[in-house]
């Protein structure tokens, strides 16, 4: 099983109107993650695979007014409901694109909103973006050398759990069906590809043991 952008578009559309709530038990990390980031005012947020927005509000306090989220999901559905809560909060410092990652492209909005680029990056419950080395070669073209990366997701339990991880694992596996759809290559270290590209990487492990936000700085390439 690979990563199936079709399937995880008709998955997300069934979703879509029930995410925010069925997710809601991953609230507390994914603003983990956004803290993690330590943004500062008027900085460039790259927020990958944003589907409904969630994570916008606490980005937004972060970078303030004179800051710029570029955010972007293949999910139309799910983008439906961020581009709302984007307007209901009147943060006019948003671009909100609709692209895959291996494609997306944001430097017209860069050049056009006078911005630099994403100096901090968020990676949110994004496993099969992670999974996708054409995804990290196409994002990580566009953004500035030397940025803050923050991963979280949710990740098996280690072997070394057994014999617990066994259910818990297979509980893992079967809930998150309709979420990823490359759940065979890396569900027990998500962020290997992406931490690959990155310095200083640290993984802080969150209760229950399959929530983690994992840090770091991208690499400065020669
Ligand atoms: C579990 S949701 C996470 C959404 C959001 N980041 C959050 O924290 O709630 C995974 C998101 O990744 C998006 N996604 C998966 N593969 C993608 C790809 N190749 N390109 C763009 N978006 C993708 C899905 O549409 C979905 O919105």
């Amino acid at each position: 099983m690979g990563i199936d952008p079709d399937k995880s578009v008709q998955d997300y559309r069934a979703l879509a109107a029930r995410y925010d709530h069925a997710t809601r038990r991953i609230n507390g990390v994914r603003r983990a993650a956004v803290t993690a980031l330590a943004l500062q005012p008027g900085e460039t947020v790259l927020d990958a695979g944003c589907g409904t927005g969630y994570c916008f509000q606490p980005v937004m306090a972060g970078i303030g007014s004179g800051g710029c989220l570029l955010a972007f999901d293949h999910s139309d559905d799910l983008l439906a409901i961020a581009r709302n809560r984007a307007a209901d909060a009147g943060w006019p410092n948003i671009a909100i694109l609709q692209a895959a990652a291996e494609h997306v492209d944001f430097r017209d909005e860069i050049r056009r909103r006078g911005v630099f680029p994403p100096s901090a990056l968020l990676f949110s419950y994004v496993h099969d973006v992670m999974q996708s080395e054409a995804a990290l070669d196409n994002l990580l073209a566009q953004v500035m050398p030397g940025a803050r990366v923050a991963i979280t997701s949710t990740r098996l339990w280690p072997r070394s759990w057994w014999p617990l991880c066994v259910p818990v694992n297979r509980y893992l596996y079967r809930t998150h069906a309709r979420y990823i759809t490359s759940r065979d290559e890396n569900f027990d270290r998500p962020w290997v590809k992406l931490a690959a590209r990155m310095d200083d990487v640290r993984l802080h492990v969150y209760w229950p043991g399959w929530r983690y936000v994992v840090t770091g700085r991208l690499k400065h390439l020669m």
